[in-house]
């Protein structure tokens, strides 16, 4: 965390809105610089005046409204805060953040952040209950959003339930964890591999399987996130590249293995979370093969083990392996992390429908040499990266 993180604090128009001015009090007394931007029927009920003394920053409202500046300030201010804290978060505002629409300063803000992000919900419990609302979260939460649940109690409507504001401690105790968190892999070099790669038979044709490369990118983001400067070397995939990743794309495992041993030399940090071919064509054709009226048989030559290579030269790296398996997983990769010589391994099922190749979720097993085990639920892969760094932070913090 930086001596003076500069941090946004989101408020929007729930009865709990007064309580704003103590979260953004205590986040002070941590040391941030804080902006507060409102929505228009917060500004209703709280006077934009008493947050821009409290801060001492003008509070941002409406985009359309404000002095003409040759700035766009929602980029501005999403460029350079550290945190974006929204508490008191209402329904609303859940269903369009989860949905992506941005007509007022806070939700085009959110849209434009790269840094995390904190919600504190706070409703009526029948509103907080509802499907959609919980949907809403969910969505948000498998993006990578953190929130700080509501508290059953007295709530404004003079209803008893779920639906109070988390108390101020806790939304500013969980933000300056987040502000700790965003610099915890700060000074490390982290290399990560992901996607498939391609074996080509001759030029039209090619040996590859179904990783759809979202776990590798997840993990590069994820560790952006965490102040690393990451290298994701990638197979052929459909996705973006994270910003601020240094990107190496290639195709067959053997530029894989080029790009991951040179760049491999400064990385602290080595997860090969990339399906690798273990095999390719013995034999190469440079033209396209031509159909012939017998059967044709073709030569599998194995491709070496990156991961396998790197752990015989190990040092003082950490090093993480993905184990795809579909049966004896645990065993599999217990085998793997000794045969790799490697400190982490994440092992997935991947016979079993709607997690790890090509889906959105994923539901892992992190195993330690010791035999130790972290069994995740099936969550985004997002969430899972968490998890899967958490880990490495661990081992990190042992070895300190
Ligand atoms: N791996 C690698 N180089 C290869 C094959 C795999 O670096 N040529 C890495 C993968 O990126 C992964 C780990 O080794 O992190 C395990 O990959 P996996 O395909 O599950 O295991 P294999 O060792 O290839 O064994 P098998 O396919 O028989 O399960």
């Amino acid at each position: 965390m930086k001596a003076t993180p500069k941090i946004a604090v989101g408020i929007c128009s729930s009865i709990s809105v007064y309580r704003s001015c103590e979260i953004i009090r205590i986040f002070q007394k941590n040391g941030c610089d804080v902006h507060a931007v409102m929505t228009k029927n917060a500004s209703l009920l709280i006077s934009p005046l008493l947050l821009t003394a409290l801060t001492g920053h003008v509070v941002r409202i409406d985009s359309f409204e404000e002095e003409p500046s040759d700035k766009i300030d929602h980029i501005v201010l999403a460029k350079t805060i550290e945190l974006l804290v929204i508490a008191p978060a209402t329904a609303n505002m859940l269903g369009k953040l989860a949905s992506g629409i941005a007509d007022d300063f806070l939700s085009t803000l959110f849209l434009a952040v790269e840094c995390p992000v904190l919600i504190a919900p706070a409703m009526n419990e029948a509103m907080y209950l509802n499907k959609q609302t919980q949907e809403n979260i969910k969505r948000l939460k498998s993006h990578g959003v953190r929130f700080v649940d509501p508290e059953k109690g007295y709530l404004a409507c003079k209803d008893e339930g779920w639906g109070r504001l988390a108390s101020s401690g806790r939304i500013a105790s969980q933000g300056m964890y987040m502000l700790d968190q965003s610099i915890s892999l700060k000074g490390r070099a982290v290399l990560i591999t992901a996607g498939p790669t391609r074996e080509f038979m001759d030029p039209v044709r090619y040996l590859t399987n179904r990783s759809s490369g979202k776990m590798g990118f997840e993990l590069a983001r994820e560790a952006l996130r965490r102040g690393a400067d990451v290298t994701l070397i990638s197979g052929p995939t459909d996705l973006f590249p994270p910003r601020k990743a240094g990107f190496i794309a290639v195709t067959t495992a053997e530029e894989m293995e080029y790009a991951v041993l040179k760049n491999a030399k400064k990385a602290d940090i080595v997860i090969m979370a990339a399906a690798v071919s273990d095999y390719s064509f013995a034999k190469k054709s440079t033209a396209k093969i031509k159909k012939s009226d017998s059967e044709k048989t073709v030569e599998l030559v194995q491709t070496n083990d990156i991961l396998k290579n790197l752990g015989r030269r190990k040092g003082d790296k950490i090093l993480v392996g993905f184990a795809a398996e579909t049966e004896n997983v645990r065993n599999n990769a217990l085998k793997k992390i000794e045969d790799k010589n490697i400190d982490l391994i994440i092992a997935n099922d991947v016979s079993e429908e709607g997690i790890g190749f090509n889906s959105d979720d994923n539901k892992v097993s992190i195993i330690y040499p010791d035999g130790r085990t972290i069994q995740t639920e099936k969550k985004s892969k997002t969430e899972i990266s968490q998890e899967i760094l958490n880990a490495i932070e661990g081992i990190i913090g042992q070895r300190s």
